[in-house]
């Protein structure tokens, strides 16, 4: 079986690359590098000891995909294409619609003029905006406060649309909740560029020595101790439930929407003892502002994913942190080398 995996440059995709590779599956990865580095394609061949397919091109442009569906027989997507920063989807919305919404739509349609019509989206819990409790189900209420969030409600729907107007498709939305975590290798992982703007990439440039303190975000929600907590989830875990959907794809006779989640919730000061546990060195921090959007709590109720990709996550807290500690103190400036 043939993949293509858009996207497959960036962190979730270059681990799930390695797992698809490993697992025999024949992969094409195609990125334009807007958030990637070259040099973990590199990486990932040295993992799985394989040259990989790598074609550079955008999904916004049909000749960069046509290029692709024409020399290759793909038998399945998996779209993990995107940008990601919420705070710039705000100041830059119409370049986020134009790359996640538009993009996503020239993808479906250069898909079914080649009759390939089986597709994994990475959507996202923040689709749930701010749910009235948690654990969240896949059938809570959904709402977008920004771009970004909207993009993949946008996403979703048209997905939903196409699957209406043509019951052939295939199609499942994983929901991821807080990746983290990086491979065992510690040679791929998550290589924000400049500041970073989640939690897990922050804590580890400051333990490794790149930022003075962590800035956290408030200590007066209404949590075990007044930080915001997440359902932290380890990317392998994540890049395994991509598998595990793959795998079933074609038994779905609807489309399929699933968190990728682990059940758990950990606070922002939780994960930053956790990480100095598995560092042995300090995380200094000092408690600001509450961060303007964010909410206090979100972690998955993963059971729907047991159910129906026979899926869980397996990672611990300590294992998410000793990975992604192994991955910063090797490489302290990512994959510039
Ligand atoms: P990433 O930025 O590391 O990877 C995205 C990849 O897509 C990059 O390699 C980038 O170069 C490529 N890309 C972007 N626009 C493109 C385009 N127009 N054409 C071709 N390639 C393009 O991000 P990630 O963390 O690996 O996220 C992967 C997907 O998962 C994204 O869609 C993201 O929105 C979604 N997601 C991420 C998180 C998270 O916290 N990391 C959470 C939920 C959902
Ligand atoms: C986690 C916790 C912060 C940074 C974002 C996106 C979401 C999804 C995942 C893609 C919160 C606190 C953070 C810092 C802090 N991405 N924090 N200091 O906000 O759950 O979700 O990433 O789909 O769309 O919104 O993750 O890692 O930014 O924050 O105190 O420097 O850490 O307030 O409680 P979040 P995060």
């Amino acid at each position: 079986m043939k993949v293509l995996v858009t996207g497959g440059a960036g962190y979730i995709g270059s681990h799930t690359v390695v797992l698809l590779i490993e697992a025999g599956y024949e992969v094409v990865v195609f990125d334009n590098f807007s958030n990637a580095s070259k040099e973990s394609i590199r990486r990932v061949e040295a993992i799985v000891g394989k040259k990989i397919v790598v074609v550079e091109g955008d999904i916004r442009y049909r000749e960069d995909l046509a290029k692709v569906f024409s020399s290759h027989k793909i038998d399945a997507v998996i779209h993990f294409a995107g940008l990601k920063a919420v705070g710039e989807s705000v100041e830059q919305p119409l370049r986020y619609y134009d790359n996640n919404v538009n993009g996503s739509v020239v993808l479906c349609e250069v898909m079914s003029e080649y009759n390939c019509k089986s597709i994994i989206f990475s959507s996202s819990a923040t689709v749930y905006g701010d749910p009235h409790t948690t654990p969240i189900l896949e059938d809570f209420p959904l709402s977008a406060t920004n771009p970004y969030g909207r993009s993949k409600l946008m996403v979703e729907e048209i997905l939903r649309d196409v699957y209406l107007s043509d019951n052939e498709w295939k199609i499942v939305l994983l929901r991821y909740f807080n990746p983290v975590g990086a491979h065992a290798s510690g040679t791929i992982g998550e290589d924000p560029n400049g500041l970073p703007n989640n939690l897990m990439p922050f804590i580890s440039q400051t333990a490794v020595g790149k930022r003075e303190y962590l800035s956290v975000f408030g200590n007066d929600y209404d949590t075990v101790d007044g930080t915001g907590v997440r359902d932290y989830i380890h990317v392998i875990d994540l890049a395994q439930g991509h598998l595990n959907a793959l795998d079933r794809i074609r038994n779905f006779n609807e489309p399929m929407t699933i968190n990728l989640g682990t059940g758990n919730g950990y606070s922002v000061l939780e994960m930053v003892e956790a990480f100095e546990k598995a560092s042995a060195k300090k995380v200094p921090y000092k408690i600001v502002e509450r961060r303007v959007g964010d909410i206090a709590t979100c972690f998955a109720d993963p059971s729907y994913a047991k159910e129906v990709l026979d899926w869980e996550a397996t990672r611990g807290i300590d294992e998410m942190c000793e990975d992604t500690w192994r991955w910063q103190s090797q490489n302290p400036n990512g994959y510039i080398i």
